[in-house]
């Protein structure tokens, strides 16, 4: 090895070690925490004990730390905190016991004893990712940050700290009467958590980018019960990861989000009969390529067979309370058999969109990405018809599939503060994201439904590919658990996550002692 290489190689050595030493002391850390590691029941003579007995030992010993912060399997709350989850998968996991942090340093502390104890965690800030074991965990420690609803503006109130408790509602209710709003979720009970950390498309993205765009800086708690502020100049490396990577890095305790000037907006949707789908289609994939002419604008345009009969819903929005936007003059040519939109705060929004969307059924989210082609669409909407015939006889089976574009200023914007790590190049935009999101109720149908949007896919990549089309991204927020979403930001992203997964977290605690969701390597779960 020459001098120079020997010499960055030991650097790179130093850095990547200097966060956690290799010599790492749990306990005294536990200590620094005000908690003393000897007095927790059972913990002694761990060593060789099963998770199972290492999360008695864990709940026992953050019961004896916290009291009522921690609810353990059985007792009162328990069932109520159960229900909090969206899908009826996620609702049916058991955790040990649940855990209500009010800080960091609580957090902190929660990850020391897991790590003591081997005790595996799960995460929960708004409960909406769909599979199990994603923000929640068998017999092991949920951490709800239910308790940690701050909503505190800066002096000038350009920036605004953000909780992960928080659900989008109560976020822009709380900024609504100054006439700002942050760049958030377009559906009221939607987590700040989950939502920010993987992504985040908003009715401003056109405008502003995706959440995590407009993030200053985050609050997180590291592998090592470290609480640091990751932002573009301090563990900027970190605050990149945290842009898009997920649960891997640590628990963000904190979003410092950028506001924006909000009144009132012109929002809401309108239901379409089947004679007017084609030209619902023409104005979606011209609004998706002409977003830079105002980017005020946002859509989605949705599919459904309901009864028998085809349906589209266009869920429109304008970030002013202007009914007569030029932009959308191709979509208000079009009938609608309802409109449902007006002029309404950004919280109304959110809440209109949440009765669609009920608690407690089975739910399963799936996506993928295209160049955005109108001929595409058709065929991508063709093959969603055939395939849903196959399982049109599957009780209670609601079966919407959901279009966005990715556009190209969204792609732009991503690029502000040293980028995400998304990987998506506006060269290569304007992507159409597609999003099939069946609901059901019987868990026996689990099978079937994952396994028809399984064949959907295939099909869809095939031509996408076929046709010169193809996009490898899988945004993290809409995936299913049988996507590998990190692999699809690129090899060269995946790389750099995972090196600065090793730095922070060199015994890998958020990969293993965290299992659940979209880990660094390879998808949740396969399709049997
Ligand atoms: C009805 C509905 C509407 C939606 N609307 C939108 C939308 O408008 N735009 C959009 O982009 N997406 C949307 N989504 C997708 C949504 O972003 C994801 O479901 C997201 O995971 C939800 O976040 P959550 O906090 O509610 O979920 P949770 O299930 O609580 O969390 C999801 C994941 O994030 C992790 N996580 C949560 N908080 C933290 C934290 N503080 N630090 C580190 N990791 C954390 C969890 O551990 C878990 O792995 C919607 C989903 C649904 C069901
Ligand atoms: C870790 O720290 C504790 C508390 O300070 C101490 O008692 C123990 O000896 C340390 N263990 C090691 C291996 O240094």
């Amino acid at each position: 090895m020459n001098v120079t290489l020997a010499i960055f190689a030991s650097a790179v050595c130093a850095l990547s070690q200097s966060f956690e030493p290799a010599n790492f002391n749990i306990t005294k850390a536990l200590l620094d925490n005000g908690v003393e590691a000897s007095a927790i029941p059972k913990i002694s003579d761990l060593a060789d004990r099963s998770a199972f007995s290492g999360c008695s030992a864990a709940c026992a010993s953050l019961k004896l730390t916290f009291g009522s912060k921690i609810v353990a399997e059985g007792a009162s709350g328990y069932d109520d905190f159960s229900k909090s989850y969206w899908s009826q998968q996620q609702e049916q996991v058991s955790p040990n016991c649940v855990f209500y942090p009010t800080k960091a340093l609580d957090v902190s502390t929660m990850v020391l004893v897991s790590r003591l104890t081997k005790c595996p965690f799960a995460a929960k800030s708004g409960g909406h990712a769909s599979f199990a074991g994603a923000s929640n965990i068998e017999g092991g420690i949920t951490v709800t940050f239910q308790n940690m609803k701050g909503v505190t503006f800066s002096k000038t109130k350009k920036t605004v700290d953000v909780q992960p408790g928080n659900v989008w509602k109560d976020v822009y209710t709380s900024l609504q009467s100054d006439n700002v709003a942050v760049v958030g979720g377009r559906v009221a009970s939607v987590g700040v958590g989950g939502l920010t950390t993987g992504g985040g498309i908003s009715f401003f993205a056109n405008e502003l980018g995706w959440a995590c765009d407009n993030i200053e800086s985050y609050e997180v708690v590291t592998a090592s019960g470290v609480i640091v502020t990751a932002s573009l100049s301090s563990y900027a490396d970190l605050y990149w990861a945290l842009r898009g990577g997920g649960n891997n890095f640590g628990l963000v305790t904190s979003f410092k989000m950028r506001t924006f000037p909000l009144g009132k907006m012109w929002g809401g949707d309108r239901v379409l009969l089947e004679p007017q789908i084609p030209a619902a289609i023409d104005a979606f994939v011209t609004l998706g390529k002409n977003s830079a002419k105002d980017t005020k604008a946002a859509q989605i345009l949705s599919f459904a067979i309901l009864g028998g009969e085809k349906f589209a819903f266009a869920q429109l929005e304008y970030a002013e309370p202007n009914a007569n936007a030029p932009i959308f003059s191709e979509w208000n040519k079009i009938s609608a058999a309802q409109d449902n939109i007006g002029i309404f705060t950004l919280a109304e929004l959110t809440e209109k969109l949440d009765v669609v969307s009920p608690f407690g059924l089975r739910q399963s989210f799936w996506t993928q990405t295209a160049k955005l082609d109108k001929d595409l669409v058709n065929f991508i909407l063709n093959v969603f018809y055939e395939e849903h015939e196959k399982v049109a006889d599957i009780k209670d089976l609601l079966n919407p599939l959901s279009l966005q574009v990715i556009t190209v200023p969204q792609m732009q914007k991503m690029r502000q503060n040293g980028g995400n790590a998304l990987n998506l190049d506006p060269s290569q935009g304007p992507l159409l994201l597609f999003n099939p999101a069946p609901t059901w109720t019987d868990a026996a149908d689990d099978d079937r439904v994952n396994r028809m949007i399984d064949a959907m896919f295939k099909r869809t990549a095939a031509e996408a590919e076929k046709r010169g089309l193809a996009s490898k991204y899988i945004y993290m927020n809409y995936g299913s658990k049988y996507q590998d979403v990190i692999a699809s930001y690129g090899s060269a992203n995946k790389a750099r996550l995972k090196s600065i997964a090793r730095k922070y977290d060199p015994k890998q605690v958020f990969q293993k002692l965290q299992p659940g969701y979209f880990k660094l390597e390879g998808a949740p779960a396969k399709l049997s």
